[in-house]
């Protein structure tokens, strides 16, 4: 479509091989990388930084990146990785580029998240997974956060011109899970031949992110380019808020 790119990845080597891969393909050059690590917030505000140094606004910000882990990690902030990569790190990315988001309206969010989000319930108790961690139950608590935080984002972005809407891409034959140890592990390879292709896997995502048909479209989750209904609790406004409180506390953004 000819948009300008930016990837946000943390390793330099496969980005830059994303990056020549998509210029050839394409034959657009307006692709560039700025390295970013999510399980960092202090990295999380320096991309910022950089992107806006370098660009004057910003039409489309898909929040992409997620992992599971079967083992519990923590990281340099003091998180389990999964909390922040998957949902902490996407918070604290979509509230720092509001300002370029805002300047290039209308313009769009979209947030990556899973039909495991149904099976997902936001432990306030334990988010960190500290008294008790399993993948099983972190991935999927991850992605019920996805849900709220576009719920909740949608709503405070109302009448901005912002839109902000989430999607499940399917079972996708990417790296996902593979280097996650454990059942998932195994799992994902048995899987592998009936996943869909990763090109079927962006389409939804990249639908939302670009066709005038949904453009004004916000608060939404999408499956296979239609609405969808998630969980439950993903709904619930209570919850919605106070995760947002919550994170805003972890993220540092409620001292700014
Ligand atoms: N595949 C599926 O079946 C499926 C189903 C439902 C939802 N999803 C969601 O789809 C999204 C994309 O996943 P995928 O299937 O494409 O999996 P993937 O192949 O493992 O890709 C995940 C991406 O996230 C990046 N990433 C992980 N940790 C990061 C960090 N700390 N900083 C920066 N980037 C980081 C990875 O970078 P590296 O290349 O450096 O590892 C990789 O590019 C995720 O949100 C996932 O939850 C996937």
């Amino acid at each position: 479509m000819g948009a300008a790119v930016v990837l946000a990845c943390r390793n330099p080597e496969r980005a830059e091989a994303a990056r020549e891969e998509i210029v050839k393909e394409t034959g657009n050059n307006k692709v560039s990388v700025i390295l970013v690590d999510l399980a960092s917030l202090e990295s999380v505000r320096s991309f910022a930084k950089e992107y806006q140094q370098k660009f004057s606004k910003l039409d489309v910000l898909v929040n992409n990146a997620g992992l599971y882990s079967s083992k519990r990690i923590v990281t340099v902030d003091g998180f389990e990785l999964t909390f922040e990569v998957n949902h902490l790190a996407h918070f604290l990315l979509t509230d720092v580029l509001l300002p370029s988001l805002t300047v290039s309206m209308p313009s769009r969010i979209v947030n990556v998240t899973s039909e495991a989000q149904r099976s997902g319930h936001i432990d306030f108790e334990d988010l960190n997974g500290e008294r008790k961690y399993s993948g099983w139950k972190a991935y999927p608590q991850s992605k019920l956060a996805n849900v709220l935080f576009t719920y909740e984002l949608a709503r405070r972005l109302e009448g901005t011109g912002v839109t902000a809407n989430c999607v499940h891409p399917g079972t996708v034959r990417t790296n996902f899970g593979r280097k996650s140890g454990g059942i998932m592990a195994v799992l994902v390879r048995i899987a592998a031949p009936f996943m869909l292709s990763p090109e079927a896997g962006a389409r939804t995502v990249i639908w939302l992110a670009s066709a005038p048909e949904v453009g004004h479209i916000t608060g939404r989750y999408f499956i296979r380019k239609a609405e969808a209904k998630s969980s439950r609790e993903s709904y619930d406004v209570g919850v919605a808020q106070r995760l947002w409180n919550v994170s805003a506390d972890l993220t540092g953004l409620n001292q700014k």
